[in-house]
């Protein structure tokens, strides 16, 4: 019996020891969640586990010195910073650079932003690239040096770039790892893996605050600041575009579609279609895949961003090798560069876009905006209560405006292929009398009238009657000016563009 459970217990350590090694997936996204192995192990298996892990040991530092010699030709820590402000000094009327936090060891998150009025708020869409999550995979961090330069030198020149400079705000994380980049692995400098360091739908493993890395924490509250309709991550070790959910409450794996399914892989086939070879993948039908049916995580940055942070965010694999050498980079960057602009430029180019305003002093009104059949509700902004509701086109949707104190609207839509605006004016559901009028008219005269009777006894309380009717006669004139003021700003206030509802 207790033989029994412990030859169970040590097949399984040497079996969890061969796939998670043997597993191609864990290179690239992620791997598989650490193998949850506890329990006694006789002293001959502790033993023989040693010596795999020494034997492992020893790889490892023979892949430090493979490591080392591919980086050869890639931008270290300092060259990035380098580029980043060279970038900055080269195109300062179209960008501008800030840090969003520190790494572990204090190397600055740098972020470009591209857009022909940076650093200013607009009614427009924001967009978001990040690379080098994994420390180990440093493609992207290049290939986005590449795209901000060619944004740069096209702008005006090329109508994908125009259009992404002019209509969207585009920001650019070269590096989220930059210690795991000079350490040359996959985890931060405190070895943890950042795209497991998110708080989790279905498991609460990264709950404590207090626990979370700076990098992770950096990314949680630049999107408290700043509302990204989408984003993409750059990762290395595959060939395919990843789309939500990530994990399955269950650990296992199969396909598990968040409600927006259809858009993103609308969005992954954008990708994948725009790029050089992706979508001939033999692995991944139409180079696309969603990440529970490929293999689920827990923590990841992605589902993070789809369900806390309103923004439609994929996983791109971009080159099954994750050390090109850095000659191949401008190739692999031209694999690369129509799928990362069509992805940008998809957040003003599809889907349903515009604002919402109160009818009365035409406030903008940071709505809440859902499609009715999507359990998934995104938020206009709060200085424009400008909205950006990614869809698949070519269908019919019914689209809801709800803001608490006003009164809901929807609006069916055929959707093409091109973009639609759909403006929203709500009335409020509130009485005039408690929100609107003026304070200094009270058309409630009960607790006057008690006051003024005694002043008045007798027959002189009919001369107060008349005074009464006179008064509220004035009150209503009143209110209908102040309705009449409404209208006259709501048409004022009313857009131009497609739709009004
Ligand atoms: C690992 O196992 C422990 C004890 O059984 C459990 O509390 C924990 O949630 C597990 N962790 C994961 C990541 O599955
Ligand atoms: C894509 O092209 C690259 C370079 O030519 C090649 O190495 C890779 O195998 C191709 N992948 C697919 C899925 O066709
Ligand atoms: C909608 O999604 C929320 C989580 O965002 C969930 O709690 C709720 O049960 C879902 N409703 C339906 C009808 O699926
Ligand atoms: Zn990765």
């Amino acid at each position: 019996m207790n033989n029994m459970k412990f030859i169970n217990v040590s097949l399984l350590f040497f079996l969890s020891l061969n796939v998670s090694s043997l597993f191609h997936p864990t290179s690239a996204r992620g791997g598989l969640s650490t193998s949850n192995f506890s329990g006694s192990v006789d002293n001959h298996y502790v033993a023989s586990a040693r010596r795999l892990f020494e034997e492992k040991k020893l790889t490892m530092e023979q892949h430090l010195q493979r490591l080392e010699k591919l980086a050869e030709g890639y931008m270290s820590n300092a060259d990035l910073e380098k580029a980043i402000k060279a970038f900055n000094r080269r195109c300062s009327s179209i960008s501008r650079i800030y840090s969003i936090g520190k790494s572990v060891l204090g190397v600055p998150l740098w972020v470009i932003e591209i857009s022909d009025k940076p650093g200013k708020d607009e009614p427009e869409p924001s967009f978001k690239f990040i690379g080098n999550v994994h420390g180990d995979e440093p493609v992207g961090r290049e290939l986005l040096l590449h795209l901000a330069n060619w944004l740069c030198d096209n702008y005006m020149k090329h109508p994908l770039a125009t259009l992404i400079v002019d209509n969207i705000h585009l920001h650019i994380l070269p590096s989220m790892n930059p210690d795991g980049y000079q350490l040359k692995r996959r985890g931060n400098a405190n070895n943890v893996d950042l795209n497991r360091d998110f708080p989790d739908q279905f498991f609460h493993m990264n709950d404590d605050p207090g626990n979370r890395q700076p990098e992770t924490i950096a990314i949680m509250s630049w999107l408290e600041k700043i509302h990204f309709t989408a984003s993409a991550t750059l990762h290395g070790g595959a060939l395919v575009a990843n789309y939500p959910w990530d994990g399955t409450t269950d650990e296992k794996k199969y396909y598990y579609a968040c409600p927006d399914d259809k858009t993103f892989r609308f969005m992954a086939s954008l990708y994948s279609n725009s790029h050089h070879n992706m979508s001939l993948s033999k692995e991944f039908p139409g180079g696309i895949t969603n990440g529970a049916m490929w293999y689920p995580i827990y923590g990841g940055m992605q589902d993070w961003n789809y369900i806390h942070a309103g923004c439609f965010e994929l996983t791109l694999e971009i080159s099954d090798d994750k050390w090109p050498s850095a000659s191949e980079i401008p190739v692999v960057w031209e694999f690369n560069k129509l799928s990362m602009l069509n992805l940008v430029a998809s957040v003003i180019k599809t889907g349903i876009h515009g604002r919402v305003f109160s009818s009365d002093y035409g406030r903008p009104l940071q709505a809440s905006i859902s499609i009715k059949g999507i359990n998934y509700t995104i938020k206009a902004g709060q200085a424009f209560a400008d909205y950006h509701r990614l869809l698949t086109p070519g269908e019919k949707y019914e689209v809801i405006a709800t803001m608490p104190g006003y009164k809901s609207k929807s609006t069916s839509i055929i959707l093409g292929e091109e973009a639609s605006t759909v403006d929203f004016i709500l009335d409020p559901v509130v009485t005039f009398r408690e929100d609107v009028l003026p304070r200094g008219c009270d058309c409630s005269f009960e607790n006057r009238r008690l006051k003024l009777v005694e002043f008045f006894p007798g027959q002189q309380s009919e001369i107060f009657l008349l005074l009464v009717i006179i008064l509220l006669f004035l009150c209503f004139l009143m209110k209908r000016r102040v309705i009449l003021n409404y209208l006259r700003q709501k048409q004022m206030v009313g857009p131009k563009q497609s739709l009004v509802v």
